[in-house]
């Protein structure tokens, strides 16, 4: 077993996740949301965040996956499991659990322009700006942190910790 030190606690994180329901309630007035979840990761994020919208929301659920030898380019990313519903017309807001790179993003994002949404943002839990290679532009985004690699609320290590309640980091 790694061992694991806690970087965000529960607390904070409820904190913050009810700081982005008030902003995205005050911006979309009462206008429908697609909140678009990307498996897995973002799952514990994106419940949490539904819950405390207060207003019209649907889900969808989106898995792609990633490549991740250095040597490969974003290209290859692959979609395993797309959406359920046409989001033609839709305002749609992407929910992330971490930008890295920033691959799998900007992939998805023109992945979802191509469906003619009338609108796209990106949320995102976590961001680790020092790590980008591909630019996306974040609406709104619940921590920066540095160039650790977490774990926890939904974020694995070989599919491992995602059940976590906090955001931890494995000390090495
Ligand atoms: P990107 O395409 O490089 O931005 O990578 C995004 C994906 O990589 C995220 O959705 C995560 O699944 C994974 N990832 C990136 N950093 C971490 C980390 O620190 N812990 C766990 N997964 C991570
Ligand atoms: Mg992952």
């Amino acid at each position: 077993m790694e061992e694991i030190k806690v970087l965000i606690d529960e607390q904070k994180l409820d904190n913050k996740i009810s700081e982005i329901a008030m902003q995205i309630e005050k911006e979309y007035k009462n206008k429908e949301i697609i909140l678009v979840c990307i498996l897995k990761g973002s799952v514990f994020f994106t419940v949490d965040l539904a819950k405390k919208i207060n207003g019209n929301v649907k889900l969808e659920f989106i898995r792609v996956s990633s490549y991740n030898d250095s040597k490969e380019s974003s290209g290859n990313i692959k979609l395993k499991l797309d959406l359920k519903d046409s989001i033609e017309g839709k305002d749609v807001i992407i929910v992330e659990d971490i930008i890295d790179t920033g691959r799998t993003l900007s992939y998805l994002i023109e992945y979802l322009k191509n469906k003619k949404p009338n609108s796209v943002k990106l949320c995102t839990l976590l961001d680790k700006p020092e790590r980008r290679t591909h630019e996306v532009k974040v609406d709104y985004v619940g921590f920066q942190i540095p160039n650790k690699f977490v774990v926890g609320y939904g974020l694995d290590f070989d599919e491992k910790y995602r059940n976590l309640p906090y955001v931890g980091y494995i000390e090495n």
